[in-house]
C-alpha cells in the first residue's frame, strides 16, 4: 500500500504544481473530515442523495453540503449523478462506519485534534516543544483519557493502521512457539487477536490503561479469542506489568515517550520477565539516509503529538541495552515497521 505518494516530480508535471498540490492538501482533508464527521457515506451506503436530502438527514445547511459534495466529486470522493445525487464510489466507501476496509477513524482522528496541533508546528519547530500541548494544555494521552469521542477515533486510528501496517509482523517473525503473550499498550486488542487468531494454541494478556482497555473485549470476542485473552489494565511506568508471558511484545510504544520514560517502560517490562522470556519491540526505524515522505510525515507527526521522533535502529539498541536488555535478531518486514528481538541480558 503506498502509505503517502512521494510527492518528488513526475515527469511531465511542473515544479509550480508539485508545490501548490502539496500546499492546498489540507483542504482536501479537512473536507474528507467533515464529510467523515457528518456520516455522508454511510447515509449514501442507502442509496444516492442530492444536497437537500443530505442537509436534512445531517442537519447542515443544504448549499454548503452541495459544495461540498460537489467540491469530494471533483477531486474522486464521491461520484455525482446528472440529476445532482451523490452517491458512493470506491474511495468514498473507505469512509463508511465499521467495515473490514474502512479508514474513517484514520480521517477522524486526523482531521479533528491532530489537524489543530499540526496549526501549531511552527511552535514546535521554534522551541522544541510539543504543539499538540501547546494546542490543548495537556499532553495526547490526559486529552484522550477525557475526551471520549477523541479516545474512541484514535484507537479506530490504531485498529485500521494495524491492518495496513503491522500485519507484514506475522509473516516475517515466528510466534508458533509462544505459550504465552503479554502485549504491552496493545490498546484495544487488535494486534493480540490476530497474533492469537494465526497461533491457535496461544494464550495472550492484554495490557494497556484502564480507560483505553474496556474497550477490548469487544475486539478480542469478535475476533473470537477473548477465552484465550486475559486483559489487564493499568499504567506502564508502574512496575506491577503482568507477568508469565513467555514474549513480551511492545508495538509502537516507544515512539511515544522520549529516552528516559523509553528506557523506564522496558526496565519495567525486564522487571516483570524471567531469563528465558524474550521481547519484540515492533516499530518505526529512521533510515540513516535518505527516508520515505511516510517515514518523514509520520516522524514530524510523532513530534507534533509528543515532542518525539522516530529512532535508528541504533538508538533503539541503545535504549535496549541501558534497559538491560541484549539484541537477538532485527527483522525487517515487508511493511513499514520492523521486529527487534531481545532477551534479558
Ligand atoms: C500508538 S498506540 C499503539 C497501540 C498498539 N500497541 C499498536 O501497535 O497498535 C500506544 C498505546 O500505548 C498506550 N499507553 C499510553 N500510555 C500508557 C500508559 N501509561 N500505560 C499503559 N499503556 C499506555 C496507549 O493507550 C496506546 O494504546
Amino acid at each position: 500500500m503506498t502509505l503517502y505518494a512521494d510527492n518528488t516530480q513526475s515527469e511531465g508535471e511542473s515544479s509550480s504544481s508539485v508545490l501548490l498540490e502539496m500546499m492546498y492538501g489540507y483542504q482536501k482533508s479537512q473536507a474528507l473530515f467533515v464529510a467523515a464527521k457528518l456520516g455522508i457515506a454511510d447515509i449514501l451506503s442507502k442509496g444516492s442523495k442530492t444536497a437537500d436530502e443530505l442537509a436534512k438527514a445531517t442537519g447542515v445547511n443544504s448549499r454548503s453540503i452541495y459544495h461540498l459534495m460537489r467540491m469530494l466529486s471533483s477531486v474522486g470522493v464521491f461520484s455525482t449523478e446528472d440529476n445532482d445525487k451523490f452517491q458512493l464510489n470506491p474511495i468514498g466507501k473507505h469512509l463508511l462506519t465499521g467495515t473490514s476496509d474502512s479508514l474513517r477513524g484514520t480521517v477522524m482522528a486526523m482531521g479533528d485534534e491532530i489537524y489543530q496541533a499540526w496549526g501549531n508546528l511552527l511552535y514546535g519547530i521554534k522551541t522544541g516543544k510539543t504543539a499538540f500541548n501547546h494546542t490543548f494544555n495537556r499532553d495526547f494521552y490526559s486529552y484522550l483519557k477525557q475526551d471520549s469521542e477523541a479516545s474512541v477515533n484514535f484507537n479506530e486510528w490504531m485498529k485500521e493502521t494495524t491492518r495496513e501496517w503491522l500485519l507484514p509482523v506475522l509473516e516475517a517473525y515466528d510466534f508458533s512457539e509462544v505459550k504465552t503473550l503479554v502485549d504491552v499498550g496493545g490498546g484495544i486488542g487488535t494486534l493480540t487477536a490476530v497474533i492469537l487468531n494465526a497461533n491457535p494454541k496461544m494464550q495472550a494478556i492484554l495490557f494497556d490503561r484502564e480507560d483505553v482497555v474496556v474497550g477490548a473485549d469487544r475486539v478480542l470476542e469478535g475476533a473470537g479469542v477473548a477465552d484465550r485473552c486475559q486483559i489487564v489494565g493499568g499504567n506502564f511506568f508502574d512496575s506491577v506489568l503482568p507477568q508469565g508471558g513467555d514474549l513480551y511484545l511492545i508495538s509502537r510504544v516507544l515512539l511515544n515517550w522520549d529516552d528516559s520514560d523509553a528506557i523506564k517502560i522496558l526496565s519495567n517490562c525486564y522487571q516483570a520477565m524471567t531469563v528465558k522470556d524474550k521481547l519484540v519491540v515492533v516499530d518505526f526505524m529512521l533510515p540513516q539516509g535518505k527516508m520515505s515522505p511516510f517515514i518523514g510525515l509520520g516522524s514530524l507527526n510523532l513530534f507534533v503529538l509528543g515532542g518525539t521522533f522516530m529512532r535508528t535502529e541504533d538508538e533503539f539498541y541503545n535504549l535496549l541495552s541501558s534497559a538491560g536488555f541484549t539484541v537477538t535478531n532485527t527483522i525487517k518486514t515487508t511493511g513499514p515497521v520492523s521486529a527487534i528481538e531481545a532477551k534479558p541480558a
